[in-house]
């Protein structure tokens, strides 16, 4: 299974930094690993290429109509979008997204034909009172429920623990590998056919220097990156391009 290295750039970055970034990203990328980037919609345009893929942070489960404010899937697909983060913690946490709600965005992501990225995760709370696990599968179950349409192409999770996220504090590889071999197994419980195939991605404070150990995990086939996702040379190390 190739790897995949999701920048997730949050509300961060101007146009200039953009496209900055990308003219030093793209000298240098090898496409050892996939590198897929989620910018503010706004910069779509500028990501969208041979090489990287361009996703949303979030969208709106409607694809038209009286929803001011939202962003539609289905245009983004025609503008040459390629795939949305679902159910960020940051999007639970600041917007009330709930499991139900990542349901039905997820449903209409897959439709639109784009590949949907669902990200899950304790709290700090939450893992020492040890329900990890539990919430995880939880989240997981609720999500990803009466996803006829999704496949191992269209279909990524995310596994990142809030309190690993912009932290500093990395979970150990143990610690992420525990939870993601959880992950695999309810993951090819509910998608028989294809859910042991899914790429689970590590989330939370991921490094240049922690990048290799969690890496060689058995069920981490990639990140997603916040902070070290916004120099184009700390991504193209996690890309494996130093
Ligand atoms: P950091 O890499 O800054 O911890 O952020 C992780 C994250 O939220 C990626 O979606």
């Amino acid at each position: 299974m190739k790897k995949l290295m999701i920048a997730n750039w949050k509300m961060n970055k101007n146009g200039k930094e953009c496209a900055e970034f990308l003219i030093e990203f793209k000298s240098k990328y090898s496409n050892k690993i996939d590198a897929w980037i989620a910018s503010q919609p706004l910069y779509i345009k500028l990501i969208i290429n041979e090489n990287v893929k361009a996703g949303l942070q979030n969208c709106s489960e409607h694809v038209s109509g009286a929803y001011t404010g939202e962003v539609s899937s289905r245009n983004f697909k025609e503008m040459g979008g390629n795939f949305v983060l679902i159910g960020h913690s940051e999007r639970r946490q600041f917007f009330g997204e709930t499991s139900k709600t990542c349901q039905a965005k997820l449903q209409t992501v897959l439709r639109e034909n784009l590949t949907a990225v669902y990200c899950v995760g304790e709290t700090l709370s939450e893992r020492e009172s040890g329900q990890t696990l539990a919430i995880v599968s939880d989240q997981l179950h609720q999500g990803l429920n009466d996803l006829s349409a999704a496949n191992e192409e269209n279909l990524v999770i995310a596994y990142e623990p809030v309190w690993a996220i912009g932290t500093g504090k990395t979970a150990t590889p143990g610690q992420a590998q525990e939870v993601h071999s959880s992950i695999r197994k309810i993951l090819s419980e509910k998608f028989p056919g294809f859910g042991s195939k899914v790429r689970l991605l590590y989330g939370g404070s991921v490094k240049p220097d922690n990048v290799e150990e969690l890496l060689a995990q058995k069920d981490i086939d990639g990140g997603l990156v916040g902070g070290a996702s916004l120099k184009a040379k700390d991504f193209l190390a996690l890309c494996g391009d130093k």
